[in-house]
């Protein structure tokens, strides 16, 4: 099937899943090299929209472009004209019209992506990360990283923990492991699960120790305070206690658990500041390698030689 863009996990299927798997895992090579450029994506343009502040993937999505002699150009939410209120739209506009080939964007709202891939029916979006929905890069490099550890995701218990309510990264991670046959837990405070989580092809569990019984590998997410207009929990200290992932509250896990975590961490909160730094476990900066590969292979599917067809 052809593809346009890249705006989510849930509307792919395995075959497109374990291709931009399969590519990311040959530009690892070429991320691994010292003189690290190929012509692949020479003479072609790429626009980098963040409305939303971001470190990881903004400049691996850059990296990716660049590795691949694209040219790239930056616009963030203050410093483009959107501050002075132009539209989504007339921003995209603009850029076509000045011949840029693709865009990447980041966006505070949920489904900004793919209005923006109608603003420009000709031309390659993907998203990186809108509101609460997917970041369908983040759940690729996720994948990436728990098939190079364990070699397989078929038959993995694979438990999120943590704010899965206002999380883009547990919906992608959701669709793309149980597409590729991995069992998914979801563990939070019940404030914290989405409402309709039992309509996710995943198991639901309020209490840490149980939901990471027997897990293979446990991500875990960010308290996202900055979308919390409400008190989800009744304090910080309160939410560490009952849902921080520790190596003590990981004896129940399979013996050779593996430990995720998509950045930016609240050390101490989610995460015991100890467990984030250890090799055994965390593959924390594993995941930041395999994001600059997972990025090189999604712009490779929507602009390289055959673009979007597999
Ligand atoms: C995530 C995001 O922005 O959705 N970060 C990332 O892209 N690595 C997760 C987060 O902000 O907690």
């Amino acid at each position: 099937m052809k593809r346009k863009d890249l705006l989510d996990l849930q509307s792919l299927d395995v075959d497109e899943i374990a291709y931009l798997l399969d590519t990311a895992e040959s530009f690892g090579e070429v991320v691994a090299r010292p003189v690290k450029k190929v012509p692949t994506l020479r003479g072609k343009s790429v626009a980098m929209l963040f409305f939303e502040p971001s470190t990881r993937t903004r400049t691996s999505f850059e990296a990716a472009a660049k590795i691949m002699s694209a040219d790239t150009y930056n616009l963030t939410g203050t410093t483009s004209s959107a501050v002075k209120g132009e539209s989504l739209k007339d921003t995209l506009l603009t850029l076509d019209a000045m011949g840029i080939d693709a865009f990447v964007i980041r966006h505070g709202a949920s489904g900004a992506a793919q209005l923006a891939a109608k603003y420009v029916p000709h031309k390659p979006v993907i998203n990186a990360g809108d509101g609460t929905h997917e970041h369908p890069t983040q759940g690729l490099l996720d994948l990436l990283t728990i098939r190079q550890v364990k070699g397989r995701l078929g038959g993995l218990t694979v438990a999120i923990v943590g704010d899965i309510l206002h999380s883009r990264v547990a919906r992608s991670n959701v669709w793309g492991l149980h597409k590729m046959g991995a069992r998914v837990r979801l563990i939070g405070p019940p404030t914290l699960l989405p409402a309709g989580a039992e309509n996710l092809p995943v198991e639901v569990f309020t209490n840490l120790e149980d939901g990471l019984r027997g897990a293979d590998v446990v991500n875990v997410l960010r308290i996202q305070l900055e979308r919390q207009d409400a008190a989800f929990f009744p304090s910080v200290r309160e939410y560490a206690r009952l849902f921080g992932v520790s190596r003590a509250k990981l004896k129940g896990a399979a013996p050779d658990v593996t430990v995720l975590h998509p950045g930016p961490m609240n050390r101490g909160v989610e995460i015991e500041s100890a467990l984030a730094d250890d090799a055994q476990y965390a593959v924390i900066t594993h995941q930041v390698t395999n994001g600059v590969a997972v990025r090189m292979a999604a712009l490779f599917w929507l602009m390289g030689a055959n673009q979007g067809d597999l």
